[in-house]
């Protein structure tokens, strides 16, 4: 429906979801039923983790309450800097909570170890972190990453949530672009 915007499909509606369903069935063994904490709390960031994060949920066996932020990072658009401000905070309290932040992807890992750094000051009872893809890049930030999906090149991609100018998030797969949209 973008025409030929779309380079290459990288992972396919099918994969994704599979891949959502094998991490669904592992994480909801790290949380007994009827725990003292609570529900499972789903943190998503905003926009891009949306899609990924209401698979996951339906996927997930056991009961998850949601809850969303949204970052924005200074600095130049194409590479974080690591100065995170909050555009919208939580609406409740995660203190004595198990926390599960829900991510799209983990570039240089900058933005998420600043949000792990800010939610464990909330006093969470647990706080891990679920995404579906990560760079390479990733690889060399300190940011422990429980559960990751796919690893994948250092290409820019779009698809599933993931945008290039606010367009392309309501592709079901995840794709490369063809550089004559951005070029
Ligand atoms: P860091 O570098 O802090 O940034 O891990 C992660 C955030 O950067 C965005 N990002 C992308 N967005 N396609 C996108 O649509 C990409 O290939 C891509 N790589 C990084 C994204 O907002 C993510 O949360
Ligand atoms: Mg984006």
């Amino acid at each position: 429906m973008y025409g030929d915007d779309i380079a290459s499909v990288l992972i396919t509606e099918a994969e994704i979801k599979a891949k959502t369903e094998e991490l669904a069935e592992i994480i909801a063994k790290r949380y007994p039923p009827d725990s003292p904490e609570g529900d499972l709390l789903l943190i998503g960031v905003l926009k891009g983790a949306i899609f990924f994060m209401t698979d996951f949920a339906r996927a997930l066996p056991i009961p998850t309450q949601l809850e969303f932020m949204a970052v924005s990072s200074y600095g130049s658009s194409t590479s974080s800097s690591g100065v995170v401000r909050i555009m919208k905070d939580l609406d409740k309290d995660i203190a004595g909570r198990n926390v599960l932040i829900v991510e799209d992807i983990i570039d240089s890992g900058l933005t998420l170890s600043w949000l792990k750094r800010n939610l464990s000051t909330r006093n969470p009872a647990s706080l891990e972190v679920v995404t579906l893809l990560r760079k390479p890049d990733a690889l060399r930030t300190p940011v422990d990453v429980a559960h990751v999906g796919f690893d994948i090149p250092n290409e820019f991609v779009v698809g599933y949530g993931l945008d290039y100018a606010e367009r392309y998030r309501d592709l079901p797969y995840i794709g490369t672009l063809n550089p004559k949209v951005y070029s």
